[in-house]
């Protein structure tokens, strides 16, 4: 359990459909506590794989570490995150989505004991932009030797990239990015 995300990636595909929606769960530090049947199957992990297990068995190192701090940033405070994330498969293939992440709560506290990620496929028209962004970000995340140094530096040159001074900024770039997109198509 757990050891498959070593295993060799390659380049096949796996596609998303227009309607389907990827959804998991964990609990505060990230464990898996819930995955959907449409997730496993794209996933290509049973409950039994997947349940306890970090969130980071599905990573695949072309989403940026940048993309992550930027995710645990602001989930972590009590926010929503979306974000474009690419995710391998157990069998090495990948597939990319739009996720967004929500913290769940104690409704008398507050206290967040988990998360939550439902996904979409990511809106087509919008790959090459992200592909290359993500190229760019993680350039200069090779830079650094420390992982969470990288994150953070690129997660910089990504707010400045796209013009944004905070997380919203941020969220009102990826709705611009796919609206403009959309009315182009
Ligand atoms: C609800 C939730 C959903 C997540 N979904 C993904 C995901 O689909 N793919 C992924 O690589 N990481 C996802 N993460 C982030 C991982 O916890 C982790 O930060 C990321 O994989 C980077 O791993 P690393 O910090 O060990 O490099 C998710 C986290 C949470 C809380």
């Amino acid at each position: 359990m757990g050891t498959f995300n070593h295993l060799p990636l390659n380049n096949k595909e796996t596609i998303v459909g227009e309607f389907d929606l990827l959804v998991t769960k964990t609990d505060a530090k990230g464990r898996l506590t819930y995955a959907s049947s449409a997730f496993q199957k794209i996933a290509e992990l049973n409950e039994e794989e997947l349940l306890g297990q970090p969130h980071n068995i599905i990573r695949h190192p072309d989403t940026p570490r940048s993309i992550f701090y930027h995710l645990w940033t602001y989930i972590s405070k009590g926010e929503e995150v979306f974000a474009f994330v690419k995710n391998r498969t157990k069998s090495g293939g990948f597939y990319w989505v739009l996720a967004h992440v929500t913290p769940i709560t104690h409704i008398k506290t507050g206290e967040i004991y988990g998360y939550h990620s439902s996904r979409r496929r990511m809106p087509p028209h919008v790959r090459s932009g992200i592909e290359e962004l993500y190229a760019r970000l993680r350039e200069v995340e090779a830079k650094f030797s420390h992982p969470k140094e990288a994150a953070m530096e690129a997660h910089k040159v990504l707010l400045q990239e796209i013009g944004a001074q905070n997380s919203i900024d941020y969220t009102k770039w990826l709705f611009n990015l796919i609206a403009q997109q959309s009315l182009a198509a």
